[in-house]
């Protein structure tokens, strides 16, 4: 509708709109007309007028221009502070300014209507001294941005984002996950590369913050999406200045308080519990070390992975305690979940039992927090099972990288390999799982095997003989490391020949 209307149809409206403002505010302050530059040419208007606001100490500014070649209508709130006027009238004149550039060459001709840019704002209060500008700026009816100033009157000056959160790695994921929690309840979402960028660069955000909510503004194609985020949902994250600031009520701050005050006590019970769950895997450690043979002669340490299996894995103990030999376990915990009982039968048979990751999951292509949850979850499951917290983590497809390492290193875990594969998962095939252990076993060999195979169950008879009759003493892990004289994070492959 608007749009049809030519610039002479615009300079009556304006004309007519310019007499109703005016008198509205003579007949509201009681002041003198405020028109400054009447037109001085056929095709340019510029009106503008001041309005009080519904905040006494806040009054509105009016411009509008028409010219030929464009048309630009602003709104500009006006404090009794002359600094945070300054800043307030120095981006809409870079805006206007930035948009008549665009359309200087432009002749009047060359378009079927002028550009328009127009720019209005909402005043929001925050506290009895403080307020939200919340600009918005549309571009000939089409693109539509938002700008937000925060502005502290009495202090004279905007309020920045390290005023109101502490600006960490936690509270940067708590805005993420909360802003699209947000933009989901609006029916409304936007890529995770735009999220990447927008949360890459905090000094670029528009944010508001009032009693209720922090408001976080992403630009998405032409328009700008508005993700309000609950006061309460970020009590962890504010500065100790956000009560004066947003005026907290006192429920408010109690109920800050009290949020903290939980997260102190969950974060202490956790490092508690880390440190019981340190202190039983040292003593576990300890245990496995003790009675470790002597050095005399060879030795090797048999490895069975990705069980329980409720077939397979009694089979193996079995033939392991026909020839009183040690092995160790790496279980994954959904099997364990799945069957205690044959986790808890292998670890009161005095096996070793060692960590392989809740679902046999590709660590390296996980981030820290997935990394720990897998590790973390998987060695719960084990501990419920087995009354031991595996220490020793066997990453899957033996695929690890530097943050698999940290999170080992922080738990006072450590990484083990191997030095021999049986190859039993491609083989599935009792004699070529012997040979190709008797081809590449030496003194001191880590041998990955799985129990849940049935050939590997099969092949296990002859392989301990043949591997007794060469002299071989079978160890857990634990005692190989310690008659290698190593111990730390790994990883630990074991010998090859
Ligand atoms: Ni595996």
């Amino acid at each position: 509708m608007l749009r049809r209307i030519k610039p002479l149809g615009w300079l009556v409206i304006l004309a007519i709109m310019g007499l109703f403002l005016t008198g509205i505010s003579h007949l509201v302050s009681g002041q003198t007309q405020t028109v400054a530059n009447l037109p001085n040419r056929e095709t340019d208007i510029q009106l503008k007028d001041k309005l009080p606001s519904k905040y006494p100490d806040i009054s509105m500014g009016i411009e509008m221009k028409v010219s030929g070649a464009y048309q630009i209508r602003v709104q500009q709130p006006s404090t009794k502070s002359a600094t945070i006027n300054d800043i307030l009238r120095n981006w809409i004149d870079s805006q206007k300014d930035s948009f008549i550039d665009q359309f200087a060459d432009t002749s009047e001709d060359s378009k079927e209507e002028a550009p328009s840019l127009k720019i209005s704002v909402i005043t929001e209060q925050i506290a009895s001294d403080s307020y939200n500008f919340i600009f918005t700026e549309e571009e000939s009816d089409q693109r539509t941005e938002t700008k937000v100033f925060t502005i502290d009157v009495k202090h004279e000056r905007e309020l920045k984002l390290d005023d109101i959160l502490k600006m960490d790695d936690a509270t940067v994921k708590t805005l993420r996950e909360q802003m699209k929690a947000s933009l989901v309840k609006q029916d409304s979402s936007v890529s995770d590369d735009a999220l990447d960028r927008f949360f890459s660069d905090p000094s670029a955000w528009n944010w508001a913050v009032n009693q209720k909510a922090f408001t976080l503004y992403i630009d998405d194609d032409s328009t700008t999406l508005k993700a309000p985020i609950p006061i309460e949902s970020l009590y962890l994250h504010f500065t100790d200045d956000i009560a004066e600031i947003i005026d907290m009520s006192a429920e408010q701050k109690q109920e800050k308080n009290d949020t903290i005050e939980a997260e102190k006590e969950r974060i202490r019970k956790e490092k508690e519990q880390r440190k019981e769950q340190e202190k039983r895997k040292a003593e576990e450690r300890a245990k496995q070390q003790k009675n470790s043979p002597t050095h005399e002669g060879k030795y090797v340490a048999l490895t069975f992975d990705d069980g329980p299996s409720s077939d397979v894995t009694p089979r193996v103990l079995d033939t392991l305690a026909q020839h009183d030999a040690k092995a160790t376990f790496f279980m994954l915990g959904n099997r364990v979940e799945a069957l205690p009982k044959t986790a808890q039968q292998v670890a009161a048979a005095g096996h070793e039992i060692g960590n392989h990751t809740v679902d046999h999951a590709d660590l390296s292509t996980l981030d820290p927090e997935g990394i720990r949850n897998e590790i973390g979850q998987s060695a719960d499951s084990i501990e419920q099972a087995t009354g031991i917290r595996p220490y020793f983590i066997r990453p899957p497809y033996g695929a690890f990288n530097d943050a698999v390492i940290n999170d080992v290193a922080n738990q006072g875990d450590t990484l083990i390999l191997w030095s021999v594969d049986s190859l039993d998962w491609q083989s599935r095939n009792a004699n070529a799982v012997i040979s190709e252990i008797q081809k590449e076993i030496t003194s001191g060999a880590i041998v990955l095997m799985h129990d849940i195979h049935p050939s590997t169950a099969d092949a296990l008879p002859q392989l301990l003989d043949w591997l007794e009759s060469q002299g071989y003493q079978f160890v857990t892990v634990s005692q190989l490391l310690e008659m290698e004289g190593q111990n730390g994070v790994g990883p630990y492959y074991g010998n090859v020949k």
